[in-house]
C-alpha cells in the first residue's frame, strides 16, 4: 500500500488538490496521505472553493473531502519534525498541487521553511518522486530557472494546463483528466476512459 505526501500551497487550483485527495483516498492501491496546508494554501481554499479549514485540525479533511477518511492524516506546516521530515520515514511520492512560485524558489534553493519544504527536500534527497504542480501565468526568467533545477534535481514538473482534448463539458471533468496525469506518474490506477486512443474518426 502505497504511503503519498500532498501539500497545498497558496496558488490558484486549490480543486486540483480537492479532487486529488479524493482520488486518492479512494484508491485500493494507497494506504495512507499524509497533507499539509500552508497559510496561504488555508486562505486559496478559503477563497476559491469556500471551505473553512485551518491548517492544524483534523477537522480539515473532513471539510476539504466532503467525508470522513481514515487514510488521510493533516500535518500542521510549522511541524519541521514531523515524520515527513524525516528520510527515514519511507514514503512513494509526494504532490505539492498546486505549487505556488514561493514553494517552487524555496525546493529549487534547498531552504526548509516549512513542512512542505523540508517534505519535498527529503523526497528529492532519497530520490523519490516528488511532483510539482505549479500555477502562475506568465512565467518570469526565475520561475522557469526554478522549474528546470528541479526538473534536473528530479523533480516532475506538471504545471497546471489540462488539457481539452478529451472534450470535457464540465469543470470537474477538466480538473479529473488532470488529476489523472498525476495519478499516473505515482503509478496509481485510474479510469482509462481518459487515455487518449488517438484521433476520433470524422
Ligand atoms: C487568492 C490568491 C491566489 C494566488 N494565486 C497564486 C498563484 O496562482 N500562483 C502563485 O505563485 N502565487 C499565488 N498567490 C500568492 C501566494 O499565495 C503567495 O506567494 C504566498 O506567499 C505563497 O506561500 P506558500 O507557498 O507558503 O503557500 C495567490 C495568493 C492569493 C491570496
Amino acid at each position: 500500500m502505497k504511503h503519498i505526501t500532498v501539500g497545498i500551497t497558496g496558488a490558484s487550483g486549490a480543486l486540483y488538490a480537492q479532487r486529488l485527495l479524493h482520488y486518492l483516498d479512494k484508491s485500493p492501491e494507497v494506504g495512507r496521505i499524509n497533507l499539509v496546508l500552508t497559510a496561504f494554501g488555508v486562505t486559496v481554499i478559503r477563497e476559491e472553493l469556500d471551505l473553512d479549514v485551518t491548517g492544524t485540525k483534523t477537522s480539515d479533511v473532513e471539510t476539504l473531502l466532503g467525508r470522513t477518511s481514515e487514510k488521510i492524516h493533516l500535518l500542521p506546516a510549522k511541524d519541521i519534525g514531523a515524520s515527513i521530515a524525516s528520510g527515514s520515514y519511507r514514503t512513494d511520492g509526494m504532490v505539492v498541487v498546486p505549487c505556488s512560485m514561493g514553494t517552487l524558489g524555496y525546493i529549487a534553493a534547498g531552504i526548509a521553511r516549512d513542512l512542505v519544504h523540508r517534505a519535498a527536500d527529503v523526497t528529492l534527497k532519497e530520490r523519490r518522486t516528488l511532483i510539482l504542480v505549479p500555477r502562475e501565468t506568465p512565467y518570469n526568467a526565475i520561475h522557469l530557472e526554478n522549474m528546470l533545477k528541479l526538473h534536473q534535481a528530479g523533480a516532475v514538473i506538471i504545471p497546471a494546463s489540462p488539457g481539452f482534448y478529451h472534450r470535457p463539458t464540465t469543470i470537474t471533468e477538466l480538473v479529473d483528466h488532470f488529476v489523472f496525469r498525476i495519478l499516473d506518474h505515482l503509478h496509481i490506477s485510474h479510469s482509462d476512459e481518459t487515455v487518449w486512443q488517438g484521433r476520433r474518426k470524422q
